[in-house]
C-alpha cells in the first residue's frame, strides 16, 4: 500500500501478556491524543483483543500506527486510531443500528459490537470471499455470534435491517453511495473517506429532516472501494 510503511512479516515473539500491555498503553495514548472521548468506545477497545485479528506473521505490530495486509485482495486492518476516528465523530453509542462497508478482519466490526450492546445491531458486508472467512473466523473464535456478516458490494448496504444510526464505510470511494444515505435514519449519521482529486478526505455526513450536512474531518489514506460505487 502507497504512503505506508508496512514491517516485514515475522514469526510472533509476544505474549499474550505483552500484548495487553500494549493495549492498555494504547488506548492511554488515543485519550491522551484526543483521539478517544466516549466510555463506551474506551471498554470496548480496551476489551477487543485486536491482535487476535491479525495474521499470526504480522501479530507482533497489532499496536503499531501501520495498517497490516490481510488475506484477500487489497484488504488491510486499519491503524488502532482509525477506530476511535471514525466511531467518536459518528457518536456511536448503545443500542445503535450500524452498518460498516468493509468488514476486513472484523476488528472494528466486533469494537463496534461492544459499543452498541445487545439492544443495538452491528451488520457488515465484504466484497472479498476470502476476506470475509477470515473475519467470520476471527469473530466467532473471540465469542461473537450475534451480528449480520455477509459477502456483498456494501456501496448498495443492506436495506432489509434499514434504518440505521450510524454507518462507516472503511474503504474511500469517489461520491458516498447513494443507497447507503437512504438507508440512513433521520439524525442518523454516516462517515467515509471521499476522493478529492489524489486526496482522500475523512467525510462526516448528518442526515437531518432539512436535508444533508457534510463536514471535513482530516485528510487520510485508505484502500479504495470496489463494486458499483468503486473508485
Ligand atoms: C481498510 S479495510 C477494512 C478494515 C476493517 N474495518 C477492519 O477493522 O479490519 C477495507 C475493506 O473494504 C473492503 N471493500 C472494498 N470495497 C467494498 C465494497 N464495495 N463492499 C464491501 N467491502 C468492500 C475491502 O475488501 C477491505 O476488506
Amino acid at each position: 500500500m502507497h504512503g505506508w510503511m508496512i514491517p516485514p512479516p515475522k514469526e510472533p515473539t509476544k505474549s499474550k501478556r505483552d500484548l495487553e500491555r500494549e493495549r492498555t498503553a494504547k488506548v492511554s495514548w488515543l485519550v491522551e491524543s484526543g483521539y478517544l472521548k466516549s466510555g463506551r468506545i474506551k471498554q470496548a477497545l480496551l476489551k477487543v483483543s485486536r491482535e487476535d485479528f491479525i495474521p499470526r506473521l504480522y501479530r507482533d505490530y497489532a499496536y503499531l500506527e501501520v495498517p497490516l495486509p490481510l488475506p484477500g485482495e487489497h484488504a488491510t486492518i486499519s491503524c488502532p486510531h482509525s477506530y476511535p476516528l471514525f466511531y467518536e465523530p459518528l457518536g456511536l453509542d448503545e443500542g445503535h443500528r450500524f452498518l460498516e462497508v468493509g468488514l476486513g478482519s472484523g476488528y472494528g466490526t466486533a469494537v463496534a459490537r461492544e459499543v452498541v450492546g445487545p439492544r443495538g445491531l452491528v451488520v457488515s458486508i465484504e466484497i472479498d470471499p476470502v476476506t470475509l472467512e477470515f473475519a467470520k473466523r476471527n469473530l466467532a473464535k473471540a465469542g461473537y455470534r450475534d451480528m449480520v456478516l455477509m459477502q456483498g458490494d456494501g456501496g448498495l448496504g443492506y436495506p432489509e435491517a434499514s434504518p440505521y444510526d450510524c454507518m462507516a464505510v472503511t474503504a474511500a470511494c469517489v461520491e458516498i453511495p447513494p443507497p447507503l444515505i437512504e438507508q440512513l435514519c433521520i439524525g442518523g449519521r454516516l462517515i467515509a473517506p471521499v476522493f478529492e482529486g489524489d486526496t482522500q478526505n475523512l467525510t462526516l455526513l448528518e442526515k437531518g429532516i432539512k436535508g444533508i450536512q457534510r463536514h471535513i474531518i482530516c485528510e487520510v489514506l485508505y484502500v479504495s472501494l470496489r463494486g458499483t460505487y468503486g473508485a
